[in-house]
């Protein structure tokens, strides 16, 4: 199916972005891993798988609108060294994202592709889930104190 205009550039813009969040939440996944911070490993890790499926859902899209996915290109990764700077780095990120989102919609509108704008939609959704789970660990770190949060994301023996 051709794409109507602007929309399969939007879709890589998107990519890019994708792409970009899956490797630094990839990286501070495992950094806390390092950390011993095992249930924040496991939160943060699959954030970025599911990323990587919002990824996938992009190129597949892109192909069926006879568009080319852009793999080459990469936005900054924002590395936190401790972990509220993380949670901050990727706040900001889903909040890029959902701003980026919101505005290919409107576009999706305007050149009448509903089916872009359907799948979109549907991202934002994720991408609300993503802010509100990051926003509730550091309302979390403000009422508790770091120390007391970090030491409930260390794996307890069974
Ligand atoms: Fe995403
Ligand atoms: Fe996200």
């Amino acid at each position: 199916m051709k794409a109507k205009q602007g929309v399969v550039d939007l879709l890589n813009k998107i990519l890019t972005e994708e792409l970009t969040v899956i490797n630094q939440y990839f990286l501070h996944a495992k950094m806390c891993k390092n950390w011993g911070y095992d249930r924040l490993f496991h939160h943060v890790q699959s954030r970025s798988y599911s990323e990587m499926k919002d990824a996938e859902s992009i190129i597949d899209h892109i192909l069926y609108l006879e568009g080319l996915p852009n793999m080459q290109r990469l936005g900054t990764v924002k590395v936190g060294e401790t972990v509220p700077e993380q949670l901050k780095a990727d706040l900001q990120k889903e909040k890029d994202m959902v701003k980026l989102l919101s505005d290919s919609i409107v576009h999706c509108t305007k050149v009448g592709d509903f089916t872009t704008r359907h799948m979109l939609e549907d991202m934002v959704t994720d991408e609300d889930e993503h802010i509100d789970w990051i926003e509730t660990q550091l309302e979390t770190i403000k009422q508790v104190g770091l120390e007391n949060y970090l030491s409930e994301q260390i794996k307890k023996e069974e």
